[in-house]
């Protein structure tokens, strides 16, 4: 079967590495892919916004499954356009993607389908939103409605803070997607996240991890998209799994079916692990970018097989997918200024020398010129990825990897997976 994969990143090299192992691929495309990408798939240029193109592209070459990866043509309707011409697609439609494009939309559905999560209020002025500010108090979190890239959400600690922050959403700071904002109760507890493929009806468990969103050592600095990530997430035991299944997703899977907007996909759920249970903190309708890194490099199954079972509704005829019971990390190295502007160019070496003690490195912002030369091109530039029977031998098979790879003018972070190491170290 030939597949079209959407997509730049280091979450669609890691999908197009796990597609390509699969004996039911035929040809795959990959529109934009990358450097890393285009060792599994043939680079195609398609205008994603134009639906029509990309629909011909697909009836032009034969394509039985398109893999979105990233959340901007899921919000833009991409897959509504290529399920009317008649092709299995995996990823949610522009309706069911409101889960993640928009933050009021799932609030609301939380509260209809009695979800635990933080209350909330939405407002759609200055005036409402300060109103609700008193109300709360600080600490308190105030987020953009609409899709922010990693920007909307401000979780302030002080009245000041707070009010600056709804002060610069309506004063046009965040475009759009700020032109309405919910202000969220503040909630205490360790973070987890939570992946399930469901094709509106069947649910099934992908696994978990954390990651690092500060930008430097010690979880110090401004939020990036993620600065490395490690699956499983321990903290999120087998009983915490459970209830947030039976709490959290499904109820989510059965609003959305029943109110009209089933959700076929990836789920992905940021969870608070508080005092009172799991409660959510918000949906993407995606994979995380980089916690896929980590979740292909421990999934063993066949990768087709389930994106295409979950695209046609057919997940309930599958086995349980499996897993390998090592943990796996992924570091990643970026270029200086990121997550502000980065320093484009530096010259990359050494990825063969990495993979060579085992470890995988997944290409997130590269670019190869004519001649051969890769170099860095995006704030994310690698994703060092490894596994191991221990946390701490993932991170260390991560890091040698690290070590091998020149990356002038890049940084990591040289903490990823502090958390759960100090856990390991201290026997719990
Ligand atoms: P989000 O984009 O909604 O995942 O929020 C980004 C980050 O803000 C989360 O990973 C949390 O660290 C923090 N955050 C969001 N909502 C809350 C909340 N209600 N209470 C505490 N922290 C939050
Ligand atoms: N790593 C966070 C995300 O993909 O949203």
């Amino acid at each position: 079967m030939n597949i079209l994969l959407i997509g730049s990143g280091g979450r669609e090299h890691a999908l197009s590495w796990k597609l390509a192992q699969s004996p039911l691929l035929g040809k795959l495309y990959a529109a934009p892919g990358n450097p890393g990408v285009a060792d599994h798939a043939q680079i195609v240029a398609l205008e994603l916004t134009d639906h029509a193109s990309v629909v011909t592209f697909c009836e032009t070459q034969h394509i039985g499954l398109i893999v979105v990866g990233p959340e901007a043509p899921l919000v833009d309707g991409l897959t509504d356009s290529l399920r009317a011409a008649g092709f299995s697609v995996f990823g949610p439609s522009r309706a069911a993607a409101q889960l993640e494009g928009s933050k009021g939309f799932t609030k609301d559905l939380c509260e209809r389908a009695g979800i635990p999560t933080a209350g909330y209020v939405r407002a759609k002025s200055l005036e409402e939103a300060r109103a609700a500010l008193t109300r709360f108090g600080a600490p308190v979190v105030i987020k953009a409605d609409g899709l922010a890239a990693g920007k909307g959400v401000v979780v302030a600690m002080t009245m000041a803070q707070a009010e600056a922050a709804v002060d610069d959403m309506f004063d046009g700071a965040l475009g759009s997607a700020g032109a309405e904002v919910v202000i969220e109760e503040f909630m205490i507890g360790e973070e987890a996240s939570f992946f399930a493929l469901t094709d509106g009806a069947t649910i099934v468990p992908f696994g978990s991890a954390q990651d690092h969103k500060r930008v430097g050592n010690g979880d110090t600095g401004p939020n990036t998209g993620g600065m490395g990530a490690y699956s499983p997430a321990r903290v999120l035991t087998p009983e915490l799994e459970a209830e947030t299944l039976s709490r959290i997703i499904a109820p989510t899977v059965k609003a959305m079916a029943d109110e009209g907007n089933p959700y076929s996909g990836v789920l992905y759920a940021g969870l608070m692990l508080t005092s009172e249970g799991p409660k959510l903190i918000e949906y993407n309708a995606r994979f995380g970018d980089p916690e896929c890194q980590v979740l292909m490099m421990r999934f063993e199954g066949d990768l087709v097989e389930l994106l295409l079972a979950c695209a046609d509704n057919r997940l309930s005829a599958l086995q349980p997918p499996r897993y390998s019971s090592d943990v796996a990390m992924t570091v990643v190295m970026a270029a200086q200024g990121y997550p502000g502007t980065p320093k484009k160019g530096g010259r990359i070496d050494g990825i063969p020398a990495a993979e060579a003690g085992g470890a995988k490195v997944f290409h997130a912002g590269t670019t190869l010129s004519g001649d051969g030369v890769l170099s860095a091109s995006g704030g994310r530039v690698l994703n060092v990825t490894a596994k191991g029977p221990s946390v701490k031998a993932a991170r260390d098979l991560a890091y040698a990897a690290v070590d091998a790879i020149t990356l002038p003018d890049g940084f990591c972070r040289r903490d990823i997976g502090w958390r759960e190491i100090e856990r390991e170290e201290g026997g719990v």
